[in-house]
């Protein structure tokens, strides 16, 4: 029988679905294109209505096929799984699996037991008062980039944010479990890895913790023999501690790149939203992070028209992402989301101004991207090949990869040589609008 997952959302979830194709591929389940395949898997996301909105059109078209074939059915997984829960089965008849963030260690074994029994509806929706490991089945290789989950959930509770409701309270997962996974990786061909957790710098400190900090699984990581890169991500200011920021200076496979959900440059806002740290301190952490690492690409998250933003708020987000100097970032409208603490605030901003903001906030983030790309040109750099490029021209191969800011490098190349997963220097010659172009070096 074939599966097909769809993946929204962040990279826990594509984490996860990683995990989930692993353990159905090891099961002999084989998995294919969404025409053939007989069972459909959704993870799903919910931090804004637009994804949201995606997972219903999706389920709409999925449906059509059932209408034909009622022997398909599908399993919604993820964050909208465990806010809607049980009432997906209410709404549609062909979805037979509902699982949580906890549950999807249940999955695999539930698929077979729904094709046995036809009858059967399942749902995983509980949390769990422990970090669920999950059996591995890894391939013989693995491609040379990788996710490791550290822990799940949060407990930060932002004033517009889901994710403390469908993912539930922070819990670290142990050192020891992170260690092992990251060096199995290692040994089967990774050379990149990414650690992943909805706050990894507040890591160990909830009562799963096992004493060890962020900033020495950080160290105890990079020490990895053969890990080339580590990356992390996502950070929140309030809890960077300085060992982690010393971090960047010290541990030479740690790479120059940090994401750092700003979301206002507005103490008013940043004081609405309970994110716990002013512009100023802000300022302080990407100061210290250039002085041990001048060259880190910081990017961030950024949210318009949160209930009570006036012009002025969002002038002085404006003036901190120039002042910043974001290479990159990811700009939202402020999204009204069920059971959070900002959808009963007044003075909520209207749609067409959130529109207006959105517009000029993206349009200052293109000027900075472009300038920080054009000074990339002329620098040497060590690029992470991903596979082909898209970019292919007049019988040129192009390969695809990312420098160790994170950025993405296209490199012509010869066709007869593989250059997948492997770790290259290249001279950037030329800064696109989303991209950089490089040249190859010898040895
Ligand atoms: N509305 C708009 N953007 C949101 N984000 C989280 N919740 C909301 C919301 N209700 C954004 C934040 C976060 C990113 C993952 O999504 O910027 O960092
Ligand atoms: Fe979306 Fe957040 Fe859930 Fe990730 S954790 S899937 S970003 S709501």
């Amino acid at each position: 029988m074939k599966f097909h997952v769809f993946t929204f959302g962040c990279q826990m979830n594509v984490c996860d679905s990683d995990w989930l194709c692993r353990s159905l591929t090891a099961l002999g389940f084989e998995q294919g294109k969404e025409e053939e395949a007989d069972i459909f898997l959704i993870n799903t996301c919910s931090v804004r209505e637009k994804p949201e909105q995606k997972v219903y059109s999706l389920l709409g078209r999925l449906q059509s096929y059932w209408n034909k074939n009622k022997d398909i059915f599908v399993g919604v997984g993820g964050c909208v799984a465990q806010q809607i829960g049980k009432k997906f089965f209410q709404r549609f008849p062909h979805v037979r699996l509902v699982f949580g963030t906890d549950g999807i260690v249940m999955v695999p074994q539930a698929i077979s037991r729904l094709i046995r029994e036809p009858d059967l509806r399942l749902s995983f929706l509980d949390f769990e008062d422990y970090y669920p490991e999950r059996e591995n089945h890894w391939p013989e290789k693995m491609p040379a980039q990788a996710y490791v989950n550290i822990m799940q959930g949060c407990d930060n509770f932002c004033a517009y944010c889901i994710v403390p409701y469908t993912r539930g309270r922070q819990k670290s997962r142990s050192s020891k479990a992170i260690l092992d996974e990251c060096r199995t990786l290692v040994s089967l061909g990774v050379k990149e890895i990414t650690l992943l957790g909805q706050n990894v710098n507040s890591y160990g400190l909830d009562r799963f913790g096992d004493g060890v900090s962020f900033a020495e699984l950080l160290c105890q990581v990079a020490a990895i023999d053969g890990l080339k890169r580590l990356r992390f991500t996502t950070s929140h200011p309030k809890d960077i501690a300085d060992e982690v920021i010393k971090a960047f200076g010290d541990l030479p496979c740690l790479c120059p790149q940090l994401h750092l959900p700003l979301q206002s440059g507005s103490n008013r806002i940043l004081k609405l939203m309970g994110r716990k740290y002013t512009r100023e301190e802000y300022l302080e952490i990407v100061d210290s992070l250039r002085k041990v690492c001048p060259d880190i690409a910081l990017t961030t998250d950024l949210i318009v028209g949160f209930p009570g933003e006036t012009e002025e708020d969002f002038k002085q987000t404006l003036e901190m992402v120039e002042q910043v100097g974001f290479e990159n970032s990811f700009s939202f409208k402020y999204s009204d989301r069920p059971g959070v603490r900002a959808e009963k605030m007044h003075h909520k901003v209207l749609e067409e101004v959130k529109v207006r903001r959105l517009a000029i906030l993206q349009e200052l983030q293109e000027k900075l991207t472009q300038k920080s790309y054009s000074q990339r040109v002329g620098k040497v750099d060590e690029v992470l090949v991903e596979g082909p490029s898209k970019k292919q021209d007049k019988g040129m191969k192009f390969w695809r990869g990312r420098d160790s800011g994170g950025r993405v490098v296209n490199i012509p190349g010869s066709s007869d040589q593989d250059l997948t997963g492997e770790l290259i220097r290249v001279k950037i010659v030329q800064a696109k609008k989303h991209s950089l172009l490089g040249e190859m070096l010898e040895g």
